[in-house]
């Protein structure tokens, strides 16, 4: 059975990690996978302006003229979502938040209870009779600690809850800017093939395969000795400052 993906490359890098990753793990889920890839940085979405016309005046349409109707509509048509995203400042970058922001309109405005017991929007597509979509994070960081990706994974977490996708795993790599002097880089490509491949089959990530890929693939101490000598060369100082 084919599965259409629409895949948002979010990072703001022309040549971005983030995106090799998702590359490779979209390669990865094979020839029956249909793929709309949408690059952030390169459309135009405006920040949701909280005026609620999507629910009471045009409902399930945002009153804003610019790129985000095109995102929408194939994120209804899909069977699941593949957020790529590094990092930023512990969260999600700007273009990605403001994207997610605008999706308010996917979802009627009555209060309902999950089950949990927590108060939700339902979404639109599943009042409609549409089946339920499962969703991938994939992510870098900077420095080389995976605790870093705490903030971030329980953020994705919600997100699923809120647009009721459900929880196709994710791909965490921290660390990301020392994986090539550490010669991880293609195991790491490598991995995320295979993470493609199983979420083809399962619309799930194995969850083997995303322990493997939370590494540890870089050694802290030496990471941050390796990348501080190197700021320092670029900067033009003599050596970096100590710890
Ligand atoms: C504005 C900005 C904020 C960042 N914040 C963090 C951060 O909070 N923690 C971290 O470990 N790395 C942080 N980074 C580093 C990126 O997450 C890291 O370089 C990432 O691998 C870049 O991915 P890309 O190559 O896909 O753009 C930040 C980078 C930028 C430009």
């Amino acid at each position: 059975m084919s599965l259409n993906v629409v895949a948002l490359a979010g990072s703001p890098r022309a040549r971005s990690f983030t995106h090799r990753l998702l590359e490779a793990f979209l390669e990865g889920t094979g020839e029956g996978t249909a793929v709309e890839r949408f690059d952030l940085r390169e459309l135009k979405i405006n920040a949701c302006q909280g005026c609620f016309a999507c629910w009471f005046v045009t409902p399930g349409r945002c009153a804003q003229e610019d790129d985000f109707p095109r995102v929408a509509a194939s994120l209804d048509r899909a069977d699941a979502v593949i957020l790529a995203a590094p990092l930023y400042f512990d969260g999600l970058p700007g273009p990605v938040k403001t994207l997610l922001d605008r999706c308010v309109c996917g979802v009627e405005p009555y209060f309902s209870v999950d089950r949990q017991g927590r108060s939700v929007h339902r979404s639109n597509r599943l009042l409609a009779g549409g089946s339920r979509q499962a969703a991938v994070l994939i992510s870098t960081c900077g420095f080389p600690e995976l605790a870093n990706f705490a903030p971030l994974e329980e953020h994705f977490r919600a997100i699923c809850r809120n647009a009721s996708w459900d929880e196709g795993g994710s791909l965490l790599v921290a660390g990301a800017g020392f994986l090539d002097p550490a010669g991880r880089r293609q195991e790491v490509l490598d991995l995320a093939a295979r993470a493609g491949e199983g979420f083809a089959v399962a619309r799930h990530i194995p969850a083997a395969v995303q322990q493997r890929m939370r590494g540890p693939w870089v050694d802290a101490a030496a990471a941050r000795q390796a990348m501080n000598h190197f700021f320092a060369r670029r900067l033009g100082h003599e050596r970096p400052p100590p710890d």
